[in-house]
């Protein structure tokens, strides 16, 4: 049996593609390189560069590799960017899931797994956020991933088909083994921008808003270490492998940090001060997004292991330091 991983080449698709192969399993990454990286992907996967919605390349995928299950990585994931420009976000995220879902259900395939995301929940809700929470996105970035959820639970009620759909929070950090990192140039996620400022690749960053209702009037998040997400989705694989049912869980760790805090664990961890500038709100940013994660506790017997804020900084320094490594090698 052989796992099909889109949107393997990109950050959280290669922890992906590792993880499954560190656990002994054969693996094809389906990746167009928009945004990932060919040399991201382990050398032991099969990368080919194509597109989620080619049936014919998938579904010939499918069939010469035995392919029993699908994770579902490639899409955009700008928040903004997604405003900007709706359609192609409804395009590339939910068309083309729409189109993956029928090739794997033609083709015989059981399990997929799909790569949500809290912002299907809207800011408004109460914290931690359960899944069960109110459903009220405020992008389009959002939408086109809750359409995918939608098109997916009903997918399964009509076919042979079962899925799990994780709905992560913060996403952060990097390979503990320093094999892969988050590589995007001009990445916008706060933890990647404290640390590439850190390292003098930033003049300066800006704190996005001091005066919200929280303890030191920044926004709360709920980081989650990217091997610990990766893992999860391992854990659904084997879950659903074993006949489990269909279910859509959190992934997040059910408490908050600060952006001071954040900052704070950068300086702490890197050793030295760096240029931190307070800014105004950027629009869109709710005050705190914490995840109820006791779903994906209980139901896929998930037990982080790098909840920590230090070892996720630590894991995203080592990465952005091997980056610079990489980069100037590759000239
Ligand atoms: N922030 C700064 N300065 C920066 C970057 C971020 O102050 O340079 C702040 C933001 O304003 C926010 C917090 O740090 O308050 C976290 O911002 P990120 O951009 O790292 O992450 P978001 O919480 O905005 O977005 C994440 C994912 C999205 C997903 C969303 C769902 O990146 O894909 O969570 O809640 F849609």
């Amino acid at each position: 049996m052989t796992v099909l991983v889109t949107g393997g080449a990109g950050y959280i698709g290669s922890h992906m593609v590792w993880e499954l192969l560190d656990a002994g399993e054969r693996v094809v990454v389906v990746d167009n390189l928009s945004k990932g990286f060919d040399w991201a992907v382990a050398p032991e996967a099969s990368l080919v560069k194509g597109d989620v919605a080619d049936t014919d390349l998938i579904g010939g995928l499918i069939r010469e590799h035995a392919i029993d299950a699908v994770i579902h990585f490639a899409g955009s994931i700008v928040v903004p960017e997604s405003v900007a420009d709706p359609l192609a976000y409804y395009q590339n995220n939910t068309c083309k899931t729409r189109t993956l879902i029928e090739t794997a259900v033609q083709a015989n395939v059981r399990n997929f797994i799909f790569s949500s995301t809290a912002a299907v929940y809207g800011g408004a809700g109460i914290e931690p956020v359960k899944e069960n929470a109110p459903l009220d996105p405020e992008s389009p970035y959002g939408r086109s991933k809750l359409m995918s959820e939608w098109m997916l639970r009903d997918a399964a009620e009509a076919h042979d088909l079962r899925y799990t759909a994780l709905r992560y929070f913060n996403v952060a950090g990097a390979d503990p083994n320093g094999r892969t990192g988050q590589s995007t140039p001009g990445a916008t996620h706060l933890i990647k921008v404290a640390c590439e400022t850190a390292l003098g690749k930033r003049p300066f960053m800006q704190v996005f808003g001091t005066d919200y209702q929280t303890a030191d009037g920044t926004c709360v998040r709920d980081y989650i270490h990217v091997s610990d997400l990766v893992r999860a989705h391992r854990l659904a694989l084997q879950r659903l492998r074993a006949g489990g049912d269909s279910i859509i869980a959190n992934c997040g760790y059910g408490h908050g940090y600060s952006v001071f805090e954040v900052i704070e664990a950068v300086r702490r961890v890197h050793g030295g001060d760096f240029d931190v500038r307070n800014g105004p709100r950027r629009p869109g940013d709710a005050a705190s997004v914490v995840a109820n994660s006791d779903l994906a506790r209980h139901e896929l017997g998930w037990a982080p292991q790098r909840d920590d804020l230090d070892l996720i900084v630590a894991d995203a320094l080592a990465w952005e330091r091997r980056l610079q490594t990489l980069n100037s090698a590759r000239g």
